[in-house]
């Protein structure tokens, strides 16, 4: 049998890396530090925006080199319409206020997820976000929207059987929303809940977790790198023995 150590498809074999290639985080909490400050729960959603902005700063100092957010999920659609209206307003608007910016600082935007039933105006300032920004090489930010974990999985295998391919675990991962970056290495959790609500499904299968009680709009720059001196900690085995990742990494 073989003792070459070998990564699971689409796992960078990183395992000796400190700051995470790729952290993946579900901005969960807007509402409630809303609802604590006796704001409406779109005020939250305004804070976490702000909140972004910073985490992109952070992440670029500290050499993340993509940085994927969950902002609107598929089943964010059952809110109440107000809610789910404001939150399409935002993204609009956010698109148009932080491009330039974005554009500025070298970051690369994609906005994986389903484009049905997003207004025209969005649809088409995603499209504009995505050329203008398309050869950047500083940053790369994913802003999941109108995004779910199952969405991704059949929208790919869709899409192979449209063209008669073969399902295979490279095929499908070369098809899924997420294929222009490698799988991440750290996912974070903000707001409280241990749990993924169908965010990425297939592409977490090896990050590491981190969970904080932090509702997001108040998650700074320590509660950050506490999440990132927490992943330097870990031990990723990929299924490998301990000692197997020790051998390696002497190597
Ligand atoms: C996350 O914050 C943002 C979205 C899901 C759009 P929430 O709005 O879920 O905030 P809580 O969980 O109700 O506090
Ligand atoms: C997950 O948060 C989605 C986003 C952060 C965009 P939710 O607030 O929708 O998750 P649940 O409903 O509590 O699981
Ligand atoms: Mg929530």
């Amino acid at each position: 049998m073989s003792v070459t150590p070998a990564a699971a498809p689409g796992v960078a074999p990183d395992v000796a890396r400190q700051v995470p290639h790729h952290v993946a985080i579900v901005m969960d909490g807007n509402g409630r530090w809303a609802r604590q400050r006796l704001l409406p729960r779109v005020a939250g959603h305004r804070a976490g925006m702000e909140t972004l902005r910073r985490v992109i700063g952070w992440s670029v100092q500290r050499g993340v080199q993509v940085l994927t957010v969950f902002a609107f999920s598929s089943e964010n659609w059952s809110r109440p319409q107000d809610e789910v209206g404001a939150i399409l307003r935002l993204m609009v608007q956010a698109l148009m206020d932080e491009v330039p910016r974005l554009d500025e600082a070298g970051v690369r935007l994609h906005v994986p997820g389903s484009r049905v039933g997003l207004p025209s105006a969005l649809v088409q300032g995603i499209a504009e976000a995505e050329r203008r920004t398309a050869s950047n090489d500083r940053l790369v930010l994913n802003v999941c929207f109108n995004y779910g974990g199952r969405w991704d999985i059949v929208q790919a295998a869709q899409a192979l059987a449209a063209h008669g391919e073969p399902i295979t675990e490279s095929a499908l991962a070369q098809a899924m929303a997420l294929a222009h970056v490698p799988d991440p290495d750290l996912v974070i959790r903000t707001g409280g809940e241990q749990r993924i609500s169908n965010f990425l499904l297939w592409q977490i299968a090896y990050s590491e977790l981190f969970f904080t009680d932090r509702l997001w709009p108040a998650f700074d720059e320590v509660e950050y790198d506490r999440a990132l001196a927490a992943y330097a900690q870990r031990q990723r085995r990929f299924g490998r023995t301990p000692e197997q990742v020790q051998a390696a990494r002497a190597a």
